[in-house]
């Protein structure tokens, strides 16, 4: 299995500039990794200065790609129009936005503070739509030919999560606008989609999610069908092929990458993997003795 291998040409990317939300940690930065060696120029944006230009340095060592940090907190629409300013001015385009930045933790919702709600809200989908709404004026009001958002979302953005509400509120906000916008930009050639990413250990994610011993204690790896976790290239792969003009009839679409993850748990019969094999022989007696009874 190559899964863990780059999937598209080299090159797939050349000539394009991408902004990338959180691009200095986690799966971000993976993305931004891969984008960078198919070719692309990448902005990376967080509010940490200090660490996107550390990345810069690995990652342009890397790749012998070309990196721009630009600091953005992006729940401050101000700061998001700063980031299209500062890469305009380096590179003089942009085509591709990446929303990737979020916020979460885990917590019984009653334990939460309107501002702990709020701050969940803002980053993620406030952050998301100033961050598209910046970009997407810029794409119109300058006739660009042809520009792309990528959205990444979670697989609770459909079906809700207990304990991570204020974010499954926020992430089904970005599906909602992912597929709107899709519809109603494409007249601007903009294309929106976005990726439900399963379980792909970060540092971020699993300190906010797993903390402690949660992580022995919950194994992700058992969750899913496939039995294991996402490898950050994996998900690097599909990112880059939505950003590419490979995907250029893909619109509106959400992409799961989970190993069948959430429909495990939505199958209501999904416990039966439990059953032992030599248990069938019986069960399926037992079924068929109460034909006709
Ligand atoms: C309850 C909490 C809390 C907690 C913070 N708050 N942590 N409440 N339980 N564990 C409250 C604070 O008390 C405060 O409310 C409010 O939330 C804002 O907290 P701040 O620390 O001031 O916010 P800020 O500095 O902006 O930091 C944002 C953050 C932090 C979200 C709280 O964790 C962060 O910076 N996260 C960024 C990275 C991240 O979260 N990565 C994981 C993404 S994973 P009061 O009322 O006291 O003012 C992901 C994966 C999903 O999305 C799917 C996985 C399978
Ligand atoms: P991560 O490393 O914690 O990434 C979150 C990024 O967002 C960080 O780079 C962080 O940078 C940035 N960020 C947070 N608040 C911000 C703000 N207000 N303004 C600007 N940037 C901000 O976690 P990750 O696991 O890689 O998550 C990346 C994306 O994947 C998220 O959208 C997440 O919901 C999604 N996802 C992850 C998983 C998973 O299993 N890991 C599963 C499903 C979906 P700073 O702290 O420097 O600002």
């Amino acid at each position: 299995m190559n899964y863990t291998k780059p999937m598209l040409k080299d090159g797939s990317l050349d000539n394009q500039v991408i902004v990338v939300t959180g691009g200095g940690s986690g799966l971000g930065k993976a993305m931004t990794k891969y984008f960078l060696e198919l070719g692309a120029k990448v902005v990376i944006t967080s509010r940490n200065i200090e660490k996107l230009q550390k990345v810069k340095i690995e990652l342009e060592a890397a790749t012998n790609g070309i990196v721009l940090p630009v600091q953005c907190d992006v729940r401050d629409y101000k700061q998001v129009e700063n980031v299209l300013t500062e890469t305009l001015k380096a590179f003089g385009k942009v085509d591709g936005l990446l929303n990737n930045a979020a916020g979460n933790f885990i917590s019984p919702t009653e334990r939460l503070s309107a501002n702990a709600f709020d701050t969940i809200i803002d980053i993620v989908l406030k952050g998301t739509k100033n961050c598209t709404l910046a970009f997407g004026k810029h794409w119109i009001d300058t006739k660009q030919e042809k520009a792309t958002v990528l959205n990444i979302v979670t697989t609770y953005a459909w079906t809700g999560s207990a304990y991570v509400v204020p974010s499954a509120t926020a992430k089904a906000g970005v599906l909602a606008l992912t597929r709107s916008l899709a519809v109603e930009w494409a007249k601007y050639g903009i294309r929106f989609n976005a990726i439900a990413p399963g379980p792909f250990p970060t540092k971020g994610a699993w300190d906010r999610l797993l903390p402690g011993n949660l992580k022995d204690k919950f194994d992700m790896t058992k969750r899913v069908p496939v039995g294991r976790v996402g490898e950050h290239q994996e998900l690097a792969n599909l990112a880059a092929y939505l950003m590419s003009d490979f995907s250029a009839y893909v619109n509106g679409e959400v992409i799961t990458i989970d190993g069948a993850e959430w429909l495990k748990g939505a199958g209501q019969f999904s416990m039966l993997e439990d059953i032992p094999q030599e248990m069938w022989d019986m069960l399926e007696a037992m079924i068929r003795s109460k034909k006709n009874k």
